[in-house]
């Protein structure tokens, strides 16, 4: 029997270190396996529903490619172009849906809807995105960096910016349990939920990883052998907090100037998309606002030797593609 066949992905919390390595194993077999072109149809004639309540760019890409990979149909509702929450309860989703798919991925606000989702459904759910948690990013980012230093344990690991949102709050979780080094770099306030932080503190007892919460940004990068950011304003949040947000995040951007006091060989991560010019709408009209050229990375150390971002995107791919395999496929 299988480790994982019928299990959900809500959250990293949910999944022992093992599992978690053994989920990136099977990450990085198939990334093999796509690159010589050996088939891997593991999901043969199973179907799978994607939910977005939230725009998407690599998320639904993802799944759309590793299902089609598996063997898998996909069938994508936009925010706009189904039932859910509006006329049809969750609960009644989740018993729907089940009877016509293999698999749910959920995008979309509160973490409860997916956890909700899942209690209600009989397939597996997995977490496409909530306000508190992003694991299949998590999974990503983490074979890049398994890529890149041949190892998770011990790697010192600096997330810069709004910690206290899905992917500061994942980057703990992931590094709690994997036994990385973990800095958050934010102002006091900007920090995960003391709950969280305590959960995994625990889990860092087991597992050799270190926490650390650091407002000087300086000494939050400083060693680091991964530089992490994110937006400062994510989906859902209103436009309002635009100025607060700059105002409070600023001195946190990742620059040249901030990567002189990484390690030598850092590498820079961001999970996409970045403000990093002022070539999207949102990204020139809030940069004019604001007399900014960037938000939370500049364009040189975006488009420079250290960054690994394309490289972790196309992970995204690679590693959606192992729990669709492991979840639904029976694969491990
Ligand atoms: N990183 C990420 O989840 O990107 P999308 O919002 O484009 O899916
Ligand atoms: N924190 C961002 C992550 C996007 C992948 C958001 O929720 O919008």
């Amino acid at each position: 029997m299988s480790l994982f066949k019928g299990k959900d992905f809500l959250k990293l919390l949910d999944f022992t270190p093992a599992e978690i390595g053994a989920l990136l194993d099977l990450a990085a077999e198939l990334k093999a396996k796509k690159k010589k072109g050996v088939p891997h149809r593991l999901c043969e004639a199973k179907n799978l529903a994607l939910i977005f309540e939230k725009t998407s760019t690599r998320t639904r890409c993802s799944f759309e490619v590793a299902a089609r990979d598996l063997g898998m149909g996909v069938t994508y509702l936009d925010p706009t172009g189904s039932q859910i929450g509006k006329k049809e309860s969750i609960a009644d989703t989740a018993r729907v849906l089940s009877g016509m798919f293999d698999g749910i991925e959920y995008r979309g606000f509160g973490q409860s809807i997916v956890e909700e989702l899942a209690e209600y459904a009989t397939v597996p759910v997995f977490n496409g995105l909530t306000d508190e948690f992003h694991p299949t990013q998590i999974l990503a980012d983490f074979l890049t960096v398994q890529e890149h230093f041949g190892k998770l344990k011990d790697v010192r690991f600096t997330y810069m910016g709004d910690a206290r949102f899905n992917m500061g709050n994942s980057l703990m979780v992931g590094c709690a349990k994997m036994g990385l080094h973990f800095t958050a770099g934010a102002p006091k306030g900007y920090y995960p939920d003391p709950a969280l932080i305590e959960r995994c503190e625990e889990i860092a007892k087991e597992t050799g990883a270190t926490l650390r919460f650091c407002e000087d940004p300086a000494e939050a990068a400083r060693d680091a052998q991964v530089v992490y950011t994110d937006i400062w304003v994510s989906m859902g949040e209103p436009d309002a907090v635009w100025a607060e947000r700059i105002e409070a995040l600023a001195p946190y951007q990742v620059n040249a100037a901030l990567m002189r006091h990484a390690a030598p060989e850092a590498i820079f991560m961001h999970c996409l998309p970045a403000y990093h010019d002022k070539n999207t709408t949102i990204g020139r009209e809030k940069c004019e606002k604001f007399g900014r050229e960037a938000m939370e990375v500049d364009n040189e150390v975006f488009e420079g030797p250290q960054s690994v971002v394309f490289q972790e995107a196309e992970n995204r791919m690679h590693t959606i593609k192992a729990v669709l395999a492991a979840m639904i496929g029976g694969a491990r």
